[in-house]
C-alpha cells in the first residue's frame, strides 16, 4: 500500500509516496481504510517542525514521525485483540493529531479509542474536512459560553482552515456575524453566511464604533488592549491561535484585563478528537447546519501539491486528500 512520508523536516518538497506494507492491528488497535482526508495548518507546522521548540517533543534533528496527515474519514478494516466497540466494514473518523498522525495513506493502524463511529449520511468527503478544524471552531466558541441568538460574534482570521467553521457555528447558533481577512477572501466568507466583511489591509475592526459580545481569534494580530476595546460590555474573547508569546500573554493577562473591565478575555484548553464534538459536527454537516467548505481535492500521489497550495494562502476552504 502507499502512504505519504517524509524522513526530514521542511516544505512540500520533503514528502515522498512510497509503498509500505500493509498495516496488522495489535491489541486495541484497528487498521482504517482512508477514503478521505484533509489537511490543517497543524499539518504544515508538523511537515515544517515549527514552533522550533516542539521538535523537543517531534525530534530535534529529524522527525521522529515520518507520516503524515490528521484529518480522516474511512472504514475500518480490521481490529486487534481487546477491540470491541469497532468492527470490519464500520464508517468512522478521526482527527490523528495525538494519535500518530498517517492519515495521508491508503490504510493507517491507530488506536481504537481514537476512533468515532461516522452516521451514514455524511459523506467521507464531507466528514474528513472537519475533525481537526471544525473541532477547534466548536471548542473556542464552547469556551466563550453559549452564543445566543442575535449576538454580534467578530471572527479575526475567517478565511483560513478553523474560521469558515466558525463562521458556519456562530450563524447556526443565530449570531450576527463579521468575520475579517485579506480583500480577496471575501467574497469566500460572505458566501459562508457572514453578515458583514471586513478586509483587514484597509481597516483595523478594533478601532472603528462596533463593539462585540463575542470575539473568536484566530489571526492572533491585534493586541490584548485594541481587541478589548471592541468588546461589549460583557463581552468574551477568546484566542485560538497559539503562538507561543502571544498566546502567553493572553492567557496570563488576559482574564486580568478582563477581570478589571468587566468583560472575558483568555485562551481556551483544546482536546483533540473528542467524541461528542464529531458527534456534534456530524450532525451539523448532515442537516446543513455547517456545509462542508472544500477548495481542491487532490490523489494520494498529488500530496505535496495538496500541501504546496496550503502553504500558498490561496485556498478557500479545505484542501482534500483522496487515497
Ligand atoms: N488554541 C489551541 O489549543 C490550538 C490548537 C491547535 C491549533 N491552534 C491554532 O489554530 C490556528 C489555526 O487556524 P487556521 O488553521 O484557521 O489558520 P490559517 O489557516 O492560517 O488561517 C488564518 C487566517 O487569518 C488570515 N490572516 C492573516 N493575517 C491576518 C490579519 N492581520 N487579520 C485578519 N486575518 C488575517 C490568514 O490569511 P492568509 O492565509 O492570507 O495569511 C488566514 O486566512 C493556528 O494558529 C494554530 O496554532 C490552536
Amino acid at each position: 500500500m502507499r502512504a505519504v512520508v517524509r524522513e526530514r523536516y521542511g516544505p512540500a518538497d520533503v514528502l515522498r509516496v512510497a509503498a509500505v506494507e500493509v498495516p496488522v492491528p495489535g491489541g486495541g488497535e484497528a487498521v482504517v481504510r482512508v477514503r478521505a482526508a484533509s489537511l490543517n495548518t497543524a499539518d504544515l507546522d508538523h511537515l515544517l517542525g515549527r514552533p522550533r521548540i516542539a521538535r523537543i517533543a517531534t525530534g530535534l534533528r529529524r522527525p521522529v514521525n515520518r507520516r503524515v496527515g490528521v484529518d480522516l474519514a474511512g472504514t475500518v478494516e480490521a481490529v486487534g485483540p481487546g477491540v470491541t466497540a469497532f468492527r470490519p466494514g464500520d464508517r468512522v473518523w478521526a482527527d490523528l493529531f495525538d494519535s500518530g498522525h498517517g492519515a495521508l495513506a491508503d490504510r493507517v493502524r491507530v488506536a481504537a479509542s481514537a476512533l468515532t463511529p461516522l452516521p451514514g449520511d455524511v459523506p467521507f468527503d464531507v466528514a474528513a474536512t472537519a475533525p481537526h478544524s471544525g473541532a477547534l471552531a466548536l471548542q473556542a466558541l464552547r469556551s466563550v459560553g453559549p452564543v445566543r441568538p442575535g449576538e454580534r460574534v467578530l471572527v479575526n482570521g475567517a478565511g483560513g482552515c478553523v474560521g469558515p467553521f466558525a463562521v458556519q457555528l456562530a450563524k447556526a447558533r443565530g449570531a450576527v456575524v463579521t468575520a475579517v481577512d485579506h480583500g480577496d477572501k471575501l467574497p469566500f466568507l460572505r458566501d459562508l453566511g457572514a453578515d458583514e466583511v471586513v478586509d483587514h489591509t484597509r481597516e483595523d475592526v478594533t478601532r472603528g464604533r462596533r463593539r462585540f459580545d463575542v470575539v473568536v481569534d484566530i489571526a492572533d494580530t491585534r493586541s490584548l488592549l485594541s481587541l478589548r476595546r471592541c468588546l461589549a460590555p460583557g463581552g468574551r474573547y477568546v484566542l485560538v491561535a497559539r503562538r507561543i508569546g502571544s498566546f502567553a500573554e493572553k492567557a496570563l493577562l488576559g482574564p486580568v484585563v478582563g477581570g478589571l473591565t468587566g468583560v472575558r478575555m483568555g485562551t481556551f484548553v483544546w482536546r483533540p478528537n473528542r467524541r461528542s464534538d464529531l458527534d456534534e459536527l456530524a450532525a451539523l454537516l448532515a442537516s446543513g447546519g455547517v456545509r462542508p467548505v472544500v477548495d481542491r481535492r487532490y490523489p494520494l500521489d498529488e500530496a505535496a501539491e495538496a500541501f504546496r497550495r496550503l502553504a500558498s494562502g490561496a485556498a478557500r476552504g479545505k484542501i482534500l486528500v483522496l487515497p
